[in-house]
């Protein structure tokens, strides 16, 4: 609501509801502008909670009628909620309300896409739908009555009877409000079957717009691995008869896990060869797992508030890691982890915008569904089970469903189940879920009669209070031969500085530190440009090995922007040996060729107490480019013809490995062919990989004039597809165009902003070209903060989340800071600001 004043919420001021539920009876009568909601709740008060006011959360509903006892009442209305006198024991409170579901442009509660009916309930949605305790840790059964003509009309749970222009359905499983859904269209199937463990028939299906069943089959087959996977790895059996997925044309996120009925945007599920890339599929397989995953962690055991969202964002986040390591490669999964964390948590934790695992406070809810919460969140997943143990892991796990199955948790449930389990005392690992910020690590070596003694020291930049962090460093050491000679072992770090001595050594070794990633912090280590290359060159753990390369490249940019020198011979010799080993995975060597971004190098020099020039990172990084093409220039051809995948297309790890090496590959050539060989893959591509691919290389070369006419073309009528034709001109462009070709865009009439995916393809690519968004004179902020200000009127959520790409401000020169200051405060003054964006805004200024 926009006319009332923003609250501050806190976790200490936690009080339980003062009634339970037994069973919610729900009918929609539906009709765009007035549909109608009857309720009817059984309450009966909660023995242990404190004295209150019976108060029901409801915001933009107009109530029609309300009764208690089937007595007709008339409750005290505000603009969030209903409140009125109650009887002393149990009671039952009816209620209808009127909603206009096709003037909701916020996508929150019930609205209408493409002439669809949908919910988005999570986190506080339910309470523009009815009248209701919408908070998670109040646990109903609910019994749902959908009347409209729309064929098909789907709810949570079982389905129940259904006849002419009415289907019942009714979910067994006690869940919290912000796990209800319900969809109602013009819908076609896609079916599937599922026999688990227990040998019980599921229902699978996969419901889109007619026109769309054929992108279809790889959701399917994701959602058949996913059960298959968490009945072997974690024991988790689906409990419903049936589990139908929806796409969603219109969706501020990428998908819900509501119960038994997942809506997903349609940019998440649907796939086919031709319409959609590797990324696309593999992201697709994660996000459908994550969805399935939270059945049980999330809806089976769910958050008691939002604060603890990350015992199920966390807790599930690590869940579709493990499995998307399981399914493809482990090493590229965790190289690709650490990349996106880096790119997107770090930022977040290191400014304005930084706060805890799990919040002390918020405004808006929906802004805490953050890269910290889920990212972070799953890193401290990690570090627990590093430090417990495989074995221990699966039994604290096991003992978690068991203890919790059915209830609303908390961190300290979590942790619990596992200083119960494992008898470890938890209390200092529990200040990752309390103190933010990213903890640096440095680290000194000695060498004395043959023991090798490495000592730590842990400090959080910006965080005065911050007490030392349990820290699991893997370290493995290798011979001056290149040799291990003492393999993987977890180092527990405790205190502010600390001693771990390896003994028993023939020669001085060179330490492998930090293996895996082991934990979320910054490692700074004075090391040699030889000792990197010597561990790019011999480390046995991918991910370090892949670390060196990094080290080596950023301090190759980074000498190149502020010495001015030329690239850096010795590692591009050592780099090319790695690119050119047929041994080792295609796609970990496309992981290598890539040059850290122009973000990840202007938060690399700010950390070195460098102010980032981005026209300066922009050139160094062509130049870079350009210096590697040349010098390549005589094998570049011949691997990438090496990269052909001859066979019918397969999204899986080992033809995507090819085509992203192929890829990287053809990237480099462009710079010597003028964009020749990508003309030609453009023109014989049979899948989206290999043509999208070759249309960023012709944007970035300039030539892609005829290239993106025809892919228009192409592709004209399917949204999902466009999407990328619209991102990519604003990713790939030359900086000096970014801001001029994302205005020209936005006026083109394909250009629907209101839809979250077409809005994120313009200005979420703008905001991704560095140097482009960063234009000195302040084109690119301006451009997005116009159309923040326009999109806030129609959809808050969407235009939050949107905001944060101005939270590394504080980065830049005195000039470009006072540029986005202004326009952040041109956001803060315009009248009518949701709280939402008033929120972000703020913190991003504060
Ligand atoms: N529960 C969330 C969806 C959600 C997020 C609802 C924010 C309301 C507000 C869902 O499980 C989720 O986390 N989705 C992610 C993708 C996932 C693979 C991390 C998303 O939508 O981006
Ligand atoms: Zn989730």
């Amino acid at each position: 609501m926009k006319d009332a004043s923003p609250q501050t919420i806190y976790l200490e001021d936690y009080t339980p509801f003062g009634w339970r539920i037994a069973e919610v009876h729900l009918t929609f009568r539906l009709a765009p502008h007035a549909t109608r909601v009857l309720s009817r709740i059984r309450f009966d008060p909660a023995p242990d909670a404190p004295e209150q006011d019976f108060f029901l959360h409801g915001e933009d509903l107009t109530l029609i009628r309300a009764a208690i006892d089937g007595a007709e009442i008339t409750p005290a209305l505000s603009p969030q909620g209903l409140r009125c006198a109650v009887p002393d024991g149990s009671f039952t409170f009816e209620t209808e309300v009127e909603i206009a579901p096709a003037a909701n442009t916020a996508l929150e509660g019930l609205y209408m896409s493409n002439g669809m009916y949908c919910t988005q309930c999570e986190a506080e949605g339910f309470r523009k739908i009815t009248y209701y305790p919408d908070r998670p840790d109040v646990m109903a059964t609910f019994t749902v009555r959908i009347e409209g003509t729309e064929p098909v009309k789907l709810s949570n749970g079982n389905p129940g009877g259904s006849g002419n222009g009415y289907a019942e359905w009714h979910d067994p499983w006690p869940k919290p409000a912000y796990l209800f859904a319900l969809v109602a269209g013009d819908l076609v199937n896609h079916p599937g079957s599922f026999t688990t463990m227990s040998g019980k028939e599921v229902a699978l299906n996969i419901w889109v717009r007619p026109g769309d069943e054929n992108k279809c089959a790889w959701g399917m087959e994701s959602l058949i691995a996913s059960m298959r996977w968490d009945e072997k790895v974690y024991g988790r059996e689906y409990d419903l008869d049936v589990f139908n997925i929806v796409a969603v044309d219109d969706f501020n996120m990428g998908a819900m896990e509501n119960k038994g009925l997942n809506v997903f945007n349609s940019s998440c599920v649907l796939a086919s060869p031709e319409t959609s890339t590797d990324a696309n599929f593999e992201r697709i397989e994660a996000i459908i797992a994550h969805e399935y995953f939270h059945n049980w962690t999330g809806n089976r055991i769910t958050c008691r508030d939002w604060f603890q969202l990350c015992l199920k964002e966390g807790l599930t986040v690590y869940r579709d890691s493990q499995f998307t390591s399981d399914m493809r490669s482990p090493e590229v999964k965790r190289i690709g982890d650490v990349i996106d964390l880096r790119a997107r948590q770090f930022p977040e934790d290191q400014g304005p915008l930084s706060h805890p695992v799990r919040p002390e406070s918020f405004q808006e809810i929906n802004n805490f569904y953050t890269a910290t919460v889920y990212e972070k969140g799953a890193e401290v997943i990690g570090m627990l089970k590093r430090l417990v143990g495989d074995d221990a892991y699966a039994k604290a796990l096991d003992l978690y469903f068991d203890r919790h199955d059915g209830q609303a948790c908390t961190i300290e449930d979590w942790l619990a189940v596992f200083q119960d389990s494992t008898g470890r005392d938890l209390t200092q690992f529990k200040r990752w879920y309390s103190q933010p910020g990213t903890p640096h690590l440095s680290v000194t070596e000695d060498w004395q009669d043959g023991t090798f003694t490495l000592t730590f020291a842990q400090h959080t930049p910006g965080q005065p209070d911050a007490q030392p962090q349990v820290l699991p460093i893997a370290v493995g050491l290798l011979g001056p031969n290149g040799d291990e000679v003492a393999p993987t072992r977890v180092l527990e770090m405790t205190e502010t500085r600390q001693s771990f001595a390896f003994d028993g050594l023939g020669a001085r070794p060179v330490p492998s530190i930090l293996r895996g990633f082991s934990a979320p912090v910054v490692l700074e280590r004075a090391t040699s440009a030889s000792e990197k290359s010597f561990l790019l060159a011999h480390d046995t753990d991918a991910f370090n090995r892949w670390e060196a390369n990094r080290d080596l490249a950023r301090a190759c940019l980074e000498a190149m922007v502020t010495e001015g020198t030329e690239p850096d011979d010795a590692w591009l010799g050592a780099l090319e040996q790695v690119v050119r080993d047929d041994t080792l995975d295609p796609a970990f060597r496309a992981l290598m060729l890539a040059l850290p971004t122009q973000a990840e190098m202007a938060q690399h020099l700010h950390a070195n107490g460098v102010t980032p020039d981005p026209d300066a990172l922009y050139a160094a990084s062509e130049s870079l480019g350009n210096a590697m093409a040349a010098r390549w220039s005589g094998w570049l051809g011949d691997l990438r013809a090496a990269c052909t995948v001859d066979a019918p297309y397969d999204p899986g790890a080992g033809q995507s490995g090819k085509r992203a090496l192929g890829g990287a590959l053809l990237a480099l050539l462009t710079r010597l062919d003028g964009g020749a060989a990508a003309q030609a893959q453009f023109d014989a591509a049979d899948n989206m990989t290999l043509q999208l691919g070759a249309l960023g290389c012709l944007v970035h070369a300039g030539t892609e004039h005829a290239a993106l006419a025809r892919f228009a073309e192409q592709w004209r009528g399917d949204r999902l597809v466009m999407d990328k034709w619209f991102a990519l001109q604003v990713a790939a462009t030359a900086p000096e165009n970014a801001a001029t070709r994302a205005e020209a865009l936005t006026r083109h009439p394909d250009f629907d902003w209101k839809n979250p995916n077409r809005f994120r393809a313009v200005f979420g690519s703008l905001a991704m070209n560095h140097a482009g968004f960063h234009a000195r004179d302040g084109r690119g902020y301006r451009l997005l903060a116009d159309w923040l200000i326009r999109l806030d009127e129609k959809n808050p959520q969407t235009t939050a989340r949107m905001c944060s790409v101005f939270q590394t401000w504080r980065r830049y020169d005195n000039a470009r800071q006072a540029l986005m200051k202004a326009e952040l405060e041109r956001l803060a003054a315009k009248p009518g600001l949701s709280h939402d964006v008033t929120e972000m805004v703020t913190r991003l200024l504060g």
